[in-house]
């Protein structure tokens, strides 16, 4: 399976939801880097104009502007008309996880937004059950992180501090820290997860995204498949 252009197949059907004038949402990661390619070409080739774009993090910033997007920050708009990005997981009922990108917290700001959210996807992504194939990543303060390890094992889950590749903790765009919940069997209830996490203070958030994803479009090796459809 040629993961890379199963995103591009995944992003370039979300595109086609884009209409000229769109304030847009526009997520993290390498299946939403796709989704900057196209919006680039289609606006240099003048088939897309007078899209304003609403970055989720530093990282499409700095590609929105290779790619000449024209941004605005989130306080800017009161509404976006749509938000499109990626996932790590999607269940049956469209729930997510996100941010093994280390984005969750200006994603989720930015899909709360938006009139739609869109959610792309190579196959792999399409799960029975959240937290079977990725960790939930909660961003937490840095003060007392550590504080919070003994809760986490209590949800259940094995907590690992996201760490860079020089081994230091890694902060988030917002300056905070990821720790990563990881389940062995996947998550029983994710809404008593989601609410346990969203009760305890020093979480800032986490990458659950429950009954947020308006559409979600896989890329299979079979052709899109698109829920609902
Ligand atoms: C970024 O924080 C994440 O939520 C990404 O949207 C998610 O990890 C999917 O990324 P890929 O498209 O790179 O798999």
């Amino acid at each position: 399976m040629d993961l890379e252009a199963l995103k591009e197949q995944a992003a370039m059907t979300a595109l086609d939801e884009v209409r000229s004038g769109m304030r847009l949402g526009l997520g993290t990661g390498s299946t939403v880097t796709w989704l900057l390619r196209g919006l680039g070409a289609r606006l240099r080739a003048g088939t897309l104009k007078d899209i304003t774009g609403v970055p989720t993090s530093e990282r499409t910033v700095t590609q929105c502007r290779e790619e000449g997007i024209p941004l605005v920050a989130l306080e800017s708009v009161d509404l976006l008309d749509l938000a499109i990005d990626g996932a790590d997981e999607v269940d049956p009922h469209l729930n997510l996880t996100k941010g093994l990108g280390g984005a969750l917290l200006r994603e989720k700001m930015v899909a709360t937004t938006a009139r739609r959210f869109v959610v792309i996807a190579d196959a792999t992504k399409d799960v029975p059950r959240l937290g079977t194939r990725s960790p939930v990543p909660v961003e937490v303060v840095t003060f007392a992180w550590r504080s919070h390890l003994p809760f986490f094992t209590h949800l259940g889950a094995r907590p690992v501090p996201r760490v860079s590749q020089t081994g230091d903790l890694q902060l988030t765009d917002n300056g905070n820290i990821i720790v990563d919940l990881r389940f062995e069997h996947g998550i029983s209830d994710v809404n008593a997860l989601a609410a346990a996490l969203d009760a305890r203070p020093g979480v800032v958030e986490h990458g659950l995204f429950l009954g947020m994803c308006s559409r979600a479009i896989f890329a299979t090796p079979q052709g899109i498949v698109s829920r609902p459809n």
